[in-house]
């Protein structure tokens, strides 16, 4: 079913200042997802693809997501805000609020083992932390009995390259595929 059928109550409610057709992304990926995939907001190669995480972040996650042994297709990605800020700015506190009791209907439905929430702006809402990803990432948290991770966004490892061995590190312990001898991260806690 399409994400606006899936979820045409929350749209029917959704006031009309927060909804901007031409630059909405949905979520996408499969409802049996195992981990589910927070972003922050689309951006201009998102819109265009009506996709998340298809632009230059997104690539550099999928190629890491490729490299460490992840299928895109097992997952469930979505983002914060499913509308892009105009100006390429960062979502708003209203927006956010406006756009959240999606998300939280997303986690019912997907119920995912492990949501992995990729910077500040969804690791602090879902977190409900005002502290910051680098001082978070990697870790594992319990928030109303779901298992988080928050990680670097991977726009940031764009920005700063030094940031990419971390991003994967994380993934690869999200995953289970450190090289701990852990079967999978989700089954060890
Ligand atoms: N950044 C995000 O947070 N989400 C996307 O979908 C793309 C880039």
């Amino acid at each position: 079913m399409d994400f606006r059928d899936r979820y045409s109550e929350f749209f029917e409610q959704l006031d009309d200042k927060f909804f901007d057709e031409e630059r909405f992304v949905p979520a996408e990926g499969t409802l049996e997802a195992e981990y589910m995939l927070v972003g922050e907001a689309p951006g201009a190669n998102e819109v265009k693809e009506k996709e998340p995480f298809v632009g230059r972040a997104g690539e550099k996650m999928n190629d890491i997501l490729e490299e460490i042994g992840v299928e895109r297709e097992e997952l469930y990605i979505t983002n914060l805000v499913k509308v892009r800020p105009p100006d390429n700015r960062d979502p708003r506190k209203n927006e956010i609020e406006a756009w959240r009791p999606l998300l939280d209907k997303e986690i019912l439905d997907i119920d995912p083992e492990v949501i992995l929430t990729m910077g500040n702006f969804a690791s602090r809402q879902l977190l409900d932390t005002k502290k910051g990803i680098t001082q978070i990432h990697g870790r594992l948290f319990t928030r109303n009995g779901r298992k988080i991770m928050p990680v670097y966004h991977p726009a940031a490892t764009l920005y700063d390259n030094s940031k990419t061995p971390v991003f994967k590190e994380d993934l690869k312990k999200a995953f289970g595929k450190a090289d701990t001898g852990q079967k999978t991260f989700k089954d060890s806690f």
